[in-house]
């Protein structure tokens, strides 16, 4: 079984999600065994980039009724003469379009996660499809958002990625204020109340309806309708510790990348919904000949040779990430304290948010010096996730299972009637 399953994903399409999810997991298996998996069912990606001989793919799947660790693809050893990428495999997508495999119902996408679930690896990448349809967002995680990848080059998508923070963050909502959810048995009088939150859900997720502008705000209007109670309470800190994780994709130095994508996402964000999650960045991807060439060819950047012989990297020793990670990303050495849970600002307020982010970009640009190698990017990445993977509580970053509505539905209502964990 799986430590964690990291989901990467864009909302856009043609921004790199392949290309970052690719290397980045190349890149993890060097520390341990990583697999990818291609979730782009439509276009099957990632036998594009990597053309190494396939056998078997999700079509062995669901048609053929194999397992899915028995539709793994290694690396041949002509492509991995250094052995540096033995712990490394993927499952590709199906070669063509066969509609219920491409665009899979409920029932198979179940099975598909479950399977994923079942991995024989300690990480797991997921290589996203564009939008931002149930497919897409039955694979992310619910308490963060996984890998989002933009661009400065295309605007449009930074947008679409933090629009996949609502879909997470309203999946959730729906499903723990659906009209059948244990929580209207717990309240004065469920009629009522299942029409006014579904009510609000509607109102804050319509981005057309001004009067409730974010999840800030229909928070607040809850808590006044409904009084406190122990799930208002949780739902308040599912926004308040939501973890929102971005990739800078062919990244064009930091004003133009802050003006043109970060600033954007981040207002977007704060504006649609929630001022309160915490937003790190975990490096970027610069825009490199040698990447594109390398998709081209179907041969990922960490695989085509440097200077002829393909290159080890040092790893680095733990205190010595540790120190980086806290340099660049101005993390304090004490662990932050909980913010309270309620009340929230009634109105958004970009401008803080923004400036943080303004000041790790900053920070991590001037401990570059002057290369602009892409494998660096990726070490960086990979270090930045390492940290996270190892440090962080699994509900951080990806997930340690992909779960179903009835598993969310029972983490926010134990059988047994205790009050949901904060
Ligand atoms: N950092 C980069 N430098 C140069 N070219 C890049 C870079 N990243 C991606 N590309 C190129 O941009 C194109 C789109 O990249 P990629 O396929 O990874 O995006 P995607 O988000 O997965 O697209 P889709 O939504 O179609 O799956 C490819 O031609 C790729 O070679
Ligand atoms: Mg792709």
């Amino acid at each position: 079984m799986p430590k964690r399953i990291i989901p990467v994903s864009s909302g856009k399409g043609g921004v790199g999600k392949t290309t970052v999810a690719t290397n980045f997991a190349l890149s993890l298996s060097r520390y341990a065994p990583t697999l990818l998996v291609d979730l782009d069912t439509g276009t099957s990606s990632v036998r594009n980039t990597i053309g190494v001989p396939i056998e078997r793919d999700l079509y062995h799947f669901f048609r053929k009724g194999l397992r899915l660790d028995e539709c793994i693809t290694r690396l041949p050893s002509s492509w991995n003469p250094d052995g540096l990428y033995s712990d490394f495999g993927f499952v590709a997508a199906p070669l063509h379009l066969i509609e219920d495999v491409t665009n899979f119902g409920p029932e198979k996408k179940a099975r598909l996660c479950a399977a994923i679930n079942e991995l024989p690896a300690d990480y797991i990448v997921l290589d996203m499809k564009a939008g931002l349809d149930s497919n897409v967002v039955d694979f992310l995680p619910w308490s963060n958002s996984g890998i989002l990848v933009f661009t400065p080059h295309l605007p449009s998508a930074t947008l679409a990625a933090s629009d996949i923070v609502k879909a997470i963050l309203f999946r959730k909502l729906r499903i723990v204020f659906s009209p059948s959810s244990p929580f209207y048995n717990q309240v004065k009088d469920p009629r009522t109340t299942t029409l006014l939150v579904n009510d609000l859900l509607d109102e804050v997720e319509d981005v057309y309806e001004e009067g409730l502008p974010n999840l800030d705000a229909f928070l607040v209007d809850l808590a006044s309708a409904l009084g406190p109670h122990p799930v208002l309470e949780q739902v308040a800190r599912t926004v308040e510790h939501f973890r929102v994780h971005y990739v800078l994709n062919s990244f064009n130095g930091v004003e133009e990348a802050f003006d043109t994508a970060v600033k954007p996402f981040v207002e977007n964000l704060v504006s649609t919904v929630s001022e309160r999650m915490t937003l790190t960045n975990l490096g970027w991807i610069v825009k490199s000949d040698e990447i594109h060439l390398g998709n081209c060819r179907k041969r990922p950047v960490l695989l085509s040779p440097r200077d002829g012989h393909a290159v080890h990297h040092a790893t680095r020793g733990e205190k010595a990430l540790d120190a980086l990670i806290r340099e660049t990303t101005g993390l304090a050495i004490e662990p932050k304290k909980l913010k309270p849970v309620l009340p929230v600002p009634s109105r958004p307020d970009p401008e803080s948010a923004l400036a943080r982010e303004l000041d790790s970009l900053n920070r991590m640009y001037h401990r570059k010096g002057d290369r602009d190698d892409p494998r660096d990017n990726f070490d960086y990445l990979t270090a930045r996730a390492l940290h996270l993977l190892t440090h962080a509580r699994p509900s951080e970053f990806g997930t340690p299972r992909l779960c179903g509505p009835a598993e969310i539905l029972r983490s926010f209502f134990p059988a047994d009637g205790r009050t949901p964990p904060a």
